[in-house]
Order: structure tokens, then sequence, then C-alpha cells
């Protein structure tokens, strides 16, 4: 192939997997296989590594980032990237519409038309296009000039790397943030290799942008909303509706929650409802922004200082607060870990009482310079344990004194160990009471083997009056043993011991996840009971075998090996076996009747089952669920109130099951769910 020749087909090929790309990252409804994307992408690298000169900067080879920077280079914005003003209150909102109205005095009697978004809480940057094809992306930095950050923009599959506009300049803005599950797997492999862990996903996105080697970038799945425009060569929607709907069509993502609203009370009502539904999302919200919606309006609203008048922020309940630490405790977990945590005066942060922080390990209190007795700012963010986000040493008073963690388990005396080149602190000791009593809690959890009524209290009883040395002995008790137990009835104590005896038919998968092996999680438990199909299967496969099964390392497999070396390990399996706990053989994920190979979406408030026992018995059964409707999907399973999947199941002509029918179809292969 001569070089134009090699030229024009690598230009098909980029539209194709441009293309693609959109399809599975932003329509999240891939139309081709995984293989058939890698080989037009091989084709792809093959033609440009024989013809270098033409690469070009909007193809998708170039996203998986270059040579490490030694430092960013400023960037001008051609239109300054404006900040907007806030609103902490339905008053604020109230006083923004009535300065709106005034400031258009012409038509003070005409309802305002507004736009109400989700303010993704990441960071904000700028796209600029030229002819099309992205050349730059920098950071907002102070609204004039900001960090030029395009080889790490670049890693993000959901940035469009050319759009369908012919003009000389476009400069498309939006944020970058992470979703919950991302910021979890960064952090988990993070905490892992000894690092430093991020405190929230922004915090994670702004690293992650504003990190010199782009090659790291490209490991975490960034994602990006589009929402606003910049210098535009002349290109005016004449709505803030119209921008949006053109971003779409440029195929950027947009997010898809925002709304045309009429007036500021529907605009106040749908504040109220995000402030509660934020917690659903799968990504953070700090807020919501309010626009003008339309453009000739913006122009007479105008802007003063670096605000627009046309906009508002409204922040929700602030995630952070400001409490006193008492007291620091070293806590032992189940795997052993030693973590300072920080007792404080309780303070409300986002609607809930916070009285606890994790302070993460000695590097962590020694770099942000914790003391007893200090002022902290704490947060919390979703779901994630509440922190020491800083200390207000202008409020030190001199009584604060520092604070070191010990060097022996506070809980069995066992001297600590600290592995490598971690940063966490270890109690050795398998049968310290604390890893005991958090094992014993991991066993009975939901996710695990979900014995109900068995709480943190019972636990710390059953242990301390030696009724239970590990979850093998949770089978053998009888109810007189738990009614003479401090706040138990007979009738509980009844009710607890049939909760344990309905949970010796849990699947495989279940159990290994409950016992605790360390880098054990829910997905490689899966994995493993999938592979091996029963337990003996697992205690006698070697470390090389384990290590062998897709989706499972060597560091998971030298974990799983030891644990079912260690003689305690075969205590316990003893124990389960007696008390004929017995795991039904695992199904393998292959074909199998109406359940096999299918893919299942659940959505909307299922009434008659939980979400969680029925992707288990989906599993159970072959299939898989997943949280996203895509033409791959089989089955849309709908509850009340299901929104936006099942309009998008609607569209791509995926089959709808209501509750009773999913039930009816789980009936049908004898698997009742209880
Ligand atoms: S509009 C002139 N829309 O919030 C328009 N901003 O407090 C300026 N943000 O700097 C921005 N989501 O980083 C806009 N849907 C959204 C947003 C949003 C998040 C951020 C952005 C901005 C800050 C303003």
């Amino acid at each position: 192939m001569d070089r134009a020749a090699a030229s024009e087909r690598a230009a098909v090929l980029r539209d194709e997997i441009q293309h693609h790309n959109y399809l599975y990252y932003v329509q999240d409804a891939p139309a081709v296989s995984d293989a058939e994307y890698d080989a037009l992408m091989r084709e792809l690298v093959a033609l440009e590594a024989s013809f270098p000169e033409i690469v070009s900067a909007d193809s998708p080879t170039q996203r998986v980032g270059a040579a490490p920077l030694s430092a960013f280079v400023p960037h001008l914005h051609q239109v300054p990237m404006l900040s907007l003003g806030n609103a902490f209150s339905e008053e604020d909102l109230r006083a923004f519409d009535a300065r709106v109205r005034r400031l258009l005095k012409d038509d003070l009697s005409a309802p305002i038309d507004y736009v109400a978004e989700l303010k993704i809480d990441g960071l904000a940057v700028s796209l600029t296009y030229e002819r099309g094809v992205l050349v730059t992306a920098s950071t907002r930095g102070d609204g004039v000039t900001g960090e030029d950050v395009t080889a790490n923009i670049r890693t993000i599959r959901t940035i469009p790397l050319r759009i369908p506009e012919d003009r000389p300049l476009i400069e498309v803005r939006g944020e970058v943030f992470l979703d919950h599950r991302e910021f979890r797997r960064i952090n988990t492999e993070r905490e892992a290799a000894g690092q430093p862990t991020f405190a929230n996903p922004r915090n994670a996105a702004a690293g992650s942008i504003r990190q010199l080697d782009s090659r790291i970038t490209a490991t975490r799945s960034l994602d990006f909303f589009a929402y606003a425009l910049g210098e535009s060569s002349g290109f005016t929607p004449d709505s803030q509706a119209a921008l949006l709907e053109t971003l779409a069509h440029w195929r950027f993502q947009t997010n898809p929650h925002w709304k045309r609203l009429g007036d500021i009370d529907s605009v106040i009502e749908t504040i109220r409802e995000w402030s509660v539904r934020r917690e659903s999302l799968s990504y953070d919200i700090d807020g919501m922004v309010v626009k003008v919606n339309t453009l000739d309006r913006q122009q007479q609203l105008g802007a003063v200082s670096r605000s627009p008048r046309w906009a508002i922020a409204y922040k929700f309940a602030p995630t952070q607060g400001q409490t006193r630490i008492l007291e620091i405790v070293a806590q032992v977990g189940r795997t052993g870990a030693i973590t300072p945590v920080a007792i404080m005066e309780p303070v409300e942060v986002a609607g809930v009482r916070v009285s606890h922080a994790t302070l993460h390990n000695q590097d962590e209190i020694d770099r942000k310079g914790v003391r007893v007795g200090d002022a902290v700012i704490i947060q919390r963010a979703g779901d994630v344990i509440p922190e020491v986000v800083r200390v207000l040493t202008e409020l030190r008073t001199g009584q604060e004194t520092p604070y070191r963690m010990p060097a022996a388990c506070p809980v069995c005396g066992t001297p600590a160990v600290k592995p490598g080149d971690e940063a966490v602190l270890r109690c050795p000791n398998d049968l310290c009471p604390a890893r005991v009593k958090e094992r014993l809690r991991h066993f009975c959890s939901r996710g695990a083997m979900d014995i109900e009524g068995i709480g943190p209290a019972l636990v710390e009883q059953l242990i301390e009056q030696d009724l239970v040395r590990d979850p093998g002995d949770l089978y053998s008790l009888i109810p007189d043993q738990i009614a003479a137990l401090e706040r138990m009835g007979d009738k509980s104590a009844v009710n607890v011991v049939s909760a344990i005896k309905s949970s010796k038919n849990r699947p495989l998968s279940r159990l290994l996840f409950g016992l605790g092996i360390r880098h054990v999680g829910e997905h490689v438990a899966l994995l493993l009971a999938r592979h091996f199909r029963t337990l003996e299967g697992i205690v006698h496969a070697t470390e090389d075998e384990i290590g062998a099964v897709p989706g499972v390392g060597m560091v998971i497999a030298r974990s799983v090996a030891t644990f079912f070396e260690m003689s305690e390990t075969r205590d316990l399996l003893e124990k389960l076996d007696r008390a004929e706990v017995s795991t039904p053989t695992e199904t393998a994920p292959v074909p199998l009747g109406e359940f096999g190979g299918k893919v299942f979406v659940f959505t909307g408030s299922l009434q008659k089952f939980s979400r969680e026992q029925a992707q288990t018995s989906v599993q159970e059964l072959g299939g898989t669920a997943s949280s996203s409707v895509s033409k791959n999907t089989s089955y849309v399973v709908a509850g009340e109130k299901a929104g936006s999947k099942l309009a998008k199941a609607a569209q791509l002509g995926v089959t709808v099951l209501s509750e009773d029918q999913f039930l009816a179809m789980l009936a049908n292969v004898g698997n009742p769910l209880s």
C-alpha cells in the first residue's frame, strides 16, 4: 500500500472507530463486538506505524497517553471562563428571579423560561476545536488563563477528537468527573500500592487531569459532560436548550437530566427533588445550575465582574462541616488493618449526624498534621466513610497533642507489622478478637451469607461469651444460648437460629466472599466460584491454577491459596461441613435455559423483591445483571416509576418485563425468589 492509499484507509478507519466509540461510551449501545472493534484499531495502529507521517491529532490512537511533560504550558482562553454566583436557599433563588425580572424591565410580567441542570462536581475544562479538530484542552485556571492539559483530555473517551462543525474556532466547555465506581477502583488500587488515596471523586479527577504523565491518566476512566460554549466563530444557538441539543448532536455527552421550566416555582420544585434524588446518581453533584434559557435575554442581562447575571449555582447543603477531635482510637478491621479513627464532637453534615471520621494511617495523620483536640473540617461524600479534610491550625490553643499509632494491636497486644512499602499497620494475629468479630460480622452481612438479625451488638456478645470463635460455630448455636444474652428474647433467639439455618444453601460465591479472604471481593468470589464450581475445587487448587482464572491475578491467587492452607481455615471448613453448609455447585456462565447468557437490567422501584435478590438469581442461572440498557440487554425488568432506562429499552426494542413476569420466568426454571 502506498502512502496515499494508507492515508485514505486511515481516515475511513478513524471515522468508523470514532463512531463505535460514541455508540459504546456515550450511547451505551455498542454495535460491534469488542473483537471487531479491536480489529479496526489494530489495523489503524499498523497503518500509522508504517506511515508515521499520516498520524493525525484526531486519530483514536492518540488516546493512550503521551510521554510525560515536565510542566504544563499556560493556555489563554479566547473567551474567559466565567464563574457563577451562588444560591444557598429558596429565598436566594427567588431573589435571583426577582433581579432577572427587574433587569428585563421591558417585559416584567412575562414568565421567564429557565433551564435547570445538575451541577456536576468535577472540574471545568475548555476544549478548543479548530476546523472541527480538537487541538487544545485546558483547565479553567483563573478564568482567563488555564493550563494546557491536552494529552490528558485526549484519553477521555466521551470527548470527541473531531466534531462535525467546520468553523475556524469552537470552544466547548464542560465538566470532567469520575463516577463512584471508578473512584473506588482507583483508591483500592492506590491503597494496595501503598499510595495515599484521594479524598473524593473531584480530587481524584483533578489529580488525574493535573497529572504530568498522561499514560497514568489513560488508565483512569475519566468522564465528561458538555454544557457551554466559549468562542464559537459566530455560531450562537438561540437558547441553552438549543445549545445542549447541538452539543449532543456534535456527539458530546450531555447530562440527560436537564429540564426547561416555565417559572421559578418549578425550578425550586425540581431542585427539591434533586436534593434527594442525587443520592441515587453514580457520580457526585454539588448543586444545580439555573440558566435563563433564551440567548436574547441572556444578552440583555449580561455579566458583572466575573459572573453572568443570567445564571446562578444553587449549592446543596455542604458535605463538609467543622468540628473538634476529642480522641483518636486505633480500630482493627477484618484483615488486621489498624486504622486510626477520629472521635469528634457530633456535627450534622448534609443531613447526617457525624461523630467518627477515618484518618486512614499514620502517614495521613502526619501529612495533614492532625492532633487530638484540633478543630477540623470533615467531609462526607456519598457512601464513603467521613474523613478529616484539614486542620484549622489557626484555631489551636496549644493544648493539642500529637498522636502516634500504637506499636502493638490495641485489642490483642500482638506487635503490629507494616508489610513492605504499605502505609497501613496490621495486626498479624488471625485470632485477634477484633478481627474475629469483624470476620463474623462480614460473614453474616448482606452481600455474603445474609443472615438477618446478627448485628454488631449480637456479634460482640457471641464472641465475648465464647459462644462463637469462627463463623462455623454459628451453625451449632441453639436458641437457649442466644436467649440468655442481653436484649434477646425467646422469639428473637428462635428467629436468629432459623436465619442461620436458612443460610446453609447460599451460592458458593457468597460463601467465598463471606470467608473474608484478603483481596477476594464479591466480583473475584464470583469468578472463582464459576471457574471451580465447588468449594473442594477451590480448596485443592494450586496457586498457579487460581492465578490462571481470567480476571484473577497472582496477588489474589497467593492470598487464596495461603488462606486455605491455614489450619484455622481447615477447622472452619470442617465445622461448615459438619453443619451441612452445602453451597450448591455454582452454575457456570454457559447458556442454560431461559437465563443463560442473558443480560438483565432492573430499574424503577421494585416492590416484590430486592434488586440484590433478583441479580443473584439471574447470576445463579448463568445470566448477568447490568446497570445500563444497551443493544446487548436481553430484558429490562421495570418496577414502579421506571424512567430513562425504560425509555431506552423501548427505543432499542428491548423486551420489558413486569416484576410478576420476571417472577414467573424464575418459577418456570424452578428458582422461585423467596
Ligand atoms: S455553567 C457561564 N453548567 O460549576 C457558565 N457550570 O459554579 C458557567 N458546573 O465553573 C458554567 N456543572 O465548573 C455550568 N451544568 C453546569 C455545571 C457547571 C458544573 C461547574 C463549573 C463552573 C462552576 C460554577
